[in-house]
């Protein structure tokens, strides 16, 4: 079996329903506590095993880029003032930039689009995807537990979790087949069904390991809900060729692309916090007293 290297960031969104924060920033740039979402992201991929990391970024996003650059100036400065802390903090998450790599999706034509816009970078070989806006709180990274299905089983294999029915709208939607409660293999995939026709409420979040052969399906460019060239549609039509399976991931994800879950995941990250994590409680106490 062919090992998974290389992870597909995702990050050329137009963002808009966090605007008008995300007009100059871009939303994998807002920070969760004390580190942007992106940061996160490449973080639990390479806690996950992946050597190679590959954004497909849009014109004025360059602040993505710059998170990931090497900035002597600000680290001679904070050295030469003896914040030791503030220097590990902006070098200790910078990867090796010969295995940083970017190329630019230059029109929001939907998220298969942009997965298909890394094709050259990913080559002929299975790959993982990770949207920074699903963040996830867990013991076991949350790609790692993809990984470790994908050493057992092959194929293809997406981070799952059941929805509120009401919800399905705002998700690819499994059809399963054989199903032990954790691991559930795919039979369809259909994106943002109503909920009266969903065929379940299991849903993907934003993570995935894939077989190269999307890249074909992808360049087809077919367009699907939304009028988007949607991933889920693409990997729909490889269900039956190879093994396919929906992991309910043991964690607890954060929708940060929408306004409720990234307050929940500020809070959340931030009581998770050793340094102060017991100060934001008191606060948030205080909050919860007020009424
Ligand atoms: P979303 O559905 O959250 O879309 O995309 P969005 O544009 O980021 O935000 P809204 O819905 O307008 O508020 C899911 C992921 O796919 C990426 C986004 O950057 C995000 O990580 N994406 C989406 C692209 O890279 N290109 C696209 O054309 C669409």
């Amino acid at each position: 079996m062919q090992l998974v290297r290389k992870a597909v960031f995702p990050v050329a969104g137009l963002g808009t329903r966090f605007l008008p924060a995300t007009k100059a920033v871009p939303k994998e740039m807002f920070p969760v506590v004390d580190r942007p979402l992106i940061q996160y992201a490449l973080e639990e991929a390479r806690a996950s095993g992946i050597e190679e990391f590959i954004f497909v970024t849009a014109p004025g996003k360059e602040a993505i880029e710059a998170h990931f650059r090497p900035d002597p100036e600000l680290e001679h400065a904070l050295a030469a003032q003896g914040k030791t802390e503030a220097h590990e903090a902006i070098t200790a998450y910078l990867p090796d930039p010969h295995h940083v790599h970017f190329t630019l999706q230059t029109e929001a034509l939907g998220l298969g689009h942009a997965i298909w816009c890394a094709r050259e970078l990913v080559g002929d070989e299975p790959f993982a995807i990770l949207l920074p806006d699903d963040l996830v709180q867990s013991e076991t990274p949350c790609l790692k537990q993809l990984l470790d299905v994908y050493e057992e089983k092959g194929g293809n294999v997406v981070g799952v979790m059941d929805v509120p029915r009401e919800e399905t709208r705002r998700y690819g939607i499994l059809e399963t087949g054989e199903d032990d409660g954790r691991l559930a293999e795919v039979r369809g995939l259909v994106e943002k069904p109503d909920p009266a026709q969903a065929p379940s409420t299991l849903s993907i979040i934003g993570r995935y390991v894939l077989q190269p052969e999307i890249f074909d399906l992808l360049a087809e460019r077919r367009q699907g809900a939304g009028n988007e060239i949607q991933l889920t549609d693409a990997m729909a039509r490889m269900i039956g060729g190879t093994p396919f399976h929906g992991l309910r991931f043991a964690g607890h994800r954060f929708d940060c692309g929408e306004r409720l879950g990234f307050l929940e995941a500020s809070v959340a990250y931030a009581l998770a916090r050793k340094d102060f994590g017991e100060s934001a409680r008191a606060m948030l106490e205080g909050y919860a007293k007020k009424g």
